[in-house]
């Protein structure tokens, strides 16, 4: 890892691969911290483990996927959103799986806490819009971070002072109970139960401001793990189908309270096609035998909620978009193995309606909804890719599609994934 702090960041609508990524840098990282999001995140891990190095696969949720690593540790940071009980569910599967790691985890006393409740409200909320449906995690994350904005929000530090947070709990769950209706919900059964998680988490909370610039300024070297992606940013994303924090370079420094000088390398994860779950708009969609194809062979179905992928063609006019907002250093390419059967390509490159291209990626849905997408045909490759393991070794046009998307972008890929096991991951050469 090069000087200063690494970030690897989702470039499309999520689930590109980074957990991938991460595991592998984080063989050379004393800390792998989250910045935002929740448990809504899925990161897939597949990794050798034991002397028979059996292919062993770990869900990360909350947890920092970096864990896998044995000498590092994971920090929780303030933009994150802190579901505990699934904090110490998540933790005690990767226990139970064999990985140690409740001596090496760390939560920002900063961190807003999510609770049942919020995770009721955002199924209401869910069913208030009807057909016009986020298609959330339902993991409280949207309810969560309102609360939050509207500084009504609990933090980790208010799990330390019983009576203000009974108070301020009972306050948070009438305010539910206004805007929705009186639903099923044990207030006072949950204080106590906080109780309990609250004596649970304290050896867990941290000063994470104090801790990580202590840690950088003694040599450490960090890697944040972005959760979500670019377009599902609260801002940058297609509002409103987004999640509700800032999944972007800009939320990783106010996630952790880190200055943006201290970034010193960002890598954007990219899957070789896009995929999105949920609703929203998604330009290059195929709904037809290349998105089935793409779905079933890339097994394009979600860590979080096993809800089905929609898939389309990798859409450059969104990469463009997320490369101008998190300026990427490099790219990771993922899952370009699942293009091997594919005797042509597409890629999107331009967006136009009525037959006038655009600038940049629309806010506007309505206008979205009209954009015909502009098509490049590469040819394919119909060759397994599997097993390579240099850039070199690859078929000549799967280079070309590589090379197609570096021009494109003028961003190197540095990475390139060929399958979901740690060792399925090309480096390539960057001039
Ligand atoms: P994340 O949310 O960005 O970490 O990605 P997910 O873990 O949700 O989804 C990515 C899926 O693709 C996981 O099942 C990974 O094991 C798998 N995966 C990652 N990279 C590759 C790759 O290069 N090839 C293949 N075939 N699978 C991959
Ligand atoms: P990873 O980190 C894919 C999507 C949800 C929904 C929208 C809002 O695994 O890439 P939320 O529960 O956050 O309020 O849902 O955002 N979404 C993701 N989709 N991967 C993710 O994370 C996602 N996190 C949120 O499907 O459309
Ligand atoms: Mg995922």
């Amino acid at each position: 890892m090069t000087a200063g702090v690494t970030v690897v960041l989702g470039t499309q609508w999520g689930d590109e691969g980074k957990g991938k990524l991460v595991d592998i840098l984080a063989a050379d990282a004393d800390i792998c911290a989250r910045s935002a999001g929740g448990n809504n995140a899925g990161h897939t891990i597949v990794v050798p483990i034991g002397p028979e190095r059996i292919p062993t696969t770990f869900a990360f949720h909350l947890l920092p996927s970096g864990l896998v690593n044995p000498k590092c540790l994971g920090l929780i940071g303030s933009g994150v959103v802190v579901h505990v009980p699934s904090f110490f569910a998540e933790l005690d599967a990767l226990e139970s799986q064999g990985l140690k790691c409740s001596h090496r985890l760390l939560v920002s006393d900063r961190a807003h806490l999510v609770f049942d409740f919020h995770q009721i409200v955002d199924g209401l909320k869910e069913v208030e819009l009807g057909n016009s449906s986020i298609g959330t995690t339902k993991k409280g994350i949207g309810p969560a971070y309102s609360g939050k904005a509207s500084r009504s929000g609990l933090r980790v530090h208010h799990l330390f002072d019983q009576e203000t947070f009974a108070q301020k709990f009972r306050k948070l769950v009438e305010g539910r109970f206004k805007r929705y209706g009186h639903f099923e919900y044990d207030t006072e059964g949950e204080i106590e139960r906080y109780k309990e998680l609250a004596a649970r988490l304290k050896p867990f909370v941290v000063d994470s401001v104090v801790y990580l610039h202590q840690a950088i300024h003694s040599g450490k070297k960090v890697l944040v793990e972005g959760a979500n992606a670019l377009m599902l940013d609260l801002d940058y994303g297609t509002y409103p189908f987004v999640t509700s924090s800032n999944t972007t370079i800009g939320g990783v420094c106010t996630g952790l309270g880190l200055p943006p000088k201290l970034i010193g390398y960002t890598i954007g994860v990219t899957k070789a096609y896009t995929t999105r779950v949920g609703g929203g708009p998604f330009p290059t969609e195929q709904l037809n035998d290349v998105g089935v194809h793409l779905q079933e062979v890339g097994r394009e179905f979600g860590v979080t909620t096993g809800r089905r992928r929609r898939c389309g063609w990798l859409d450059l006019v969104v990469m463009k978009h997320s490369c101008l907002i998190n300026g990427y250093d490099s790219l990771n390419l993922t899952k370009l193995d699942i293009l091997d059967d594919l005797p042509e390509i597409k890629v999107g490159v331009k967006y136009a309606v009525n037959g006038n291209p655009l600038e940049g990626f629309p806010a506007d849905l309505e206008l979205l909804a009209n954009v015909e997408v502009e098509y490049v045909t590469l040819p394919g490759w119909k060759t397994s890719i599997t097993s390579v393991t240099s850039y070199e070794s690859l078929p000549e046009n799967c280079k070309k599609y590589v090379e197609f998307i570096e021009s494109f972008l003028n961003v190197p890929i540095e990475w390139i994934g060929v399958g979901p096991g740690r060792e399925s991951m090309i480096k390539k050469s960057m001039q």
